[in-house]
């Protein structure tokens, strides 16, 4: 995989989310990570959609000069179409919006527009049936595993139902589709993601709040691979 090149669809990927990190020093944080991490997870929270904020394209902006990876935002904003330019001004490579928010082909064909990867994301307790209708329009599918707003939550191992029947839909009509899990992804909880058919993953505790950031990486990355095989 090439600098911001997203990889082939369906490759087991490690995205460190940088809300765990320390937001004081997030170029070295991101730097430290990169030698065994994919893409990197870009957070981006708006007090409506969520009850948290996180940061804005200013930091993608600065983030840039840190790293070349694939910059992955996820959009928990309200109105992610009145803010995507700004985003992809600032540097990212794709843009996932949240199917919560409503309108979400004109949201979806933005993206697309604007010629970035495009992502649709389900919180833990949105029925498949939801995304099932855009999975033709989109490049990747996040099934959430924590609701979202704040790093470091338990995954609830429920939403695995959803991502096997997302991996099965995928694989029957075989679709170009990266299916991510966000959200509580650990050492103990990655397998059970990877099994259940996922190929992104998302962590941020697991990664940024070690004492050990690119160890942690390491050894999610060694825990993902092996159960994929
Ligand atoms: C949650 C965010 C996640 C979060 C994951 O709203 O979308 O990306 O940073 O954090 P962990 O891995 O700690 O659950
Ligand atoms: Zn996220």
């Amino acid at each position: 995989m090439t600098n911001r090149d997203a990889g082939a669809p369906g490759d087991l990927r490690i995205a460190p989310s940088i809300l765990s990190a320390d937001f004081g020093s997030l170029g070295s944080a991101v730097e430290e990570v990169e030698p065994e991490t994919d893409w990197l997870h870009v957070d981006i929270m708006d007090g409506h959609f969520v009850p948290n904020i996180s940061i804005g394209p200013p930091v993608v902006t600065s983030l840039r000069s840190y790293s070349a990876r694939f910059f992955d935002c996820h959009l928990m904003i309200t109105e992610p179409s009145k803010y995507l330019d700004a985003f992809q001004r600032a540097g990212a490579d794709g843009c996932t919006i949240h199917v919560e928010v409503g309108e979400t082909a004109r949201h979806l064909e933005k993206v697309r527009a604007l010629g970035l990867r495009v992502g649709l994301a389900a919180n833990p307790d949105t029925p498949f049936d939801a995304v099932a209708p855009f999975l033709s329009d989109i490049d990747m599918l996040l099934l959430m595993t924590v609701f979202p707003g704040f790093g470091g939550q338990t995954f609830i191992a429920e939403v695995m139902d959803k991502v096997k029947q997302a991996r099965y839909e995928i694989d029957r009509r075989a679709l170009d589709l990266d299916l991510e899990v966000d959200g509580g992804i650990d050492v103990t909880t990655a397998p059970t993601a990877v099994a259940a058919g996922a190929n992104v993953l998302v962590a941020g505790s697991a990664i940024f709040a070690s004492e050990d950031p690119l160890g942690a990486a390491r050894t999610l990355r060694d825990v993902a691979f092996s159960t994929r095989r």
